[in-house]
């Protein structure tokens, strides 16, 4: 068994949701479809989340976002990730039947590429805190358990994850994964373990930590200079179906 296996590994519980383990599985736009989900999580991991589903396509009923929030009924957690800018059209969402079938909603808070950030979405609402709160309030009134998926700050200077952290949690958040590494750095660059570090010390709620895990000795790191509750894995996972049951030893 792995040092990660051996030291970090252990089940989790997320607003009534029981995880099998604390090795969770990114969204990938464009890879994590159903069975990609479903065979990272036979192999252990805590949750998988479908690729990033914008709200607005979602409603309108684009086909290629009607088929990204499609679950499995074999999926041990059913977890959809959401993008958008709009607490009413969040609202609208889930109020309705279009995701009555989820048990999970993960807010894309992270996302920084250009005409995401533009149009106020993803990264841009670290800079929007009361317009973020109110999303994952909206989000909050469906029953399901909510998370939030961020950056420290759209550059490593302008660190702002103690109070971006503070408001995901008393907004209702379950559960907060942070990507290490700020916006303008996109998926390259060295990960602020600090900034982790900070969102683990200020909050009561889970905090996950994402970003340059490529191995075992990597999520150990993580765990060890973040104090986070568990790992979230993402370019490692798309390239090795085995990361799963390696780190969790299952
Ligand atoms: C091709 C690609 C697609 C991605 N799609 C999403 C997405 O849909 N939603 C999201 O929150 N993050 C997305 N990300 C970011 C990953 O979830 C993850 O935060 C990032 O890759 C850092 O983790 P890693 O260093 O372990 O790969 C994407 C990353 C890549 C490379």
């Amino acid at each position: 068994m792995g040092i990660f296996a051996e030291m970090y590994c252990h089940r989790m519980q997320v607003a009534g949701i029981f995880l099998s383990s604390n090795v969770l599985m990114a969204p990938i736009y464009g890879y994590t479809d159903v069975s990609f989900r479903l065979r990272a999580e036979r192999n252990g991991a805590g949750v998988a989340f479908t690729e990033m589903v914008y709200v607005e396509d979602l409603i309108r009923g684009k086909a290629r976002a009607v088929e990204s929030a499609r679950v499995d009924e074999k999926e041990p957690v059913k977890a959809v990730q959401l993008i958008g800018g709009d607490p009413l059209a969040f609202q609208r969402l889930l109020r309705g039947p279009l995701l009555a079938h989820a048990d999970w909603i993960d807010i894309n808070m992270g996302c920084a590429m250009p005409d995401i950030v533009h149009s106020g979405r993803g990264c841009a609402l670290v800079h929007d805190l009361p317009r973020a709160a109110r999303i994952i309030d909206a989000c909050k009134s469906s029953g399901k358990a909510v998370s939030v998926k961020c950056r420290p700050g759209m550059t490593a200077e302008e660190n702002c994850i103690r109070s971006f952290a503070r408001m995901c949690e008393d907004a209702g958040a379950d559960l907060l994964t942070v990507h290490g590494r700020p916006g303008n750095s996109l998926h390259d660059g060295d990960v602020m373990y600090d900034a982790i570090a900070d969102a683990k010390a200020c909050l009561h709620i889970p905090v996950i930590g994402n970003g340059g895990i490529f191995s075992e000795e990597d999520a150990a790191a993580m765990m060890r200079r973040t104090g986070a509750d568990g790992v979230m894995i993402g370019r490692w996972g798309i390239r090795d179906p085995n990361v799963f049951s390696a780190l969790t030893g299952l």
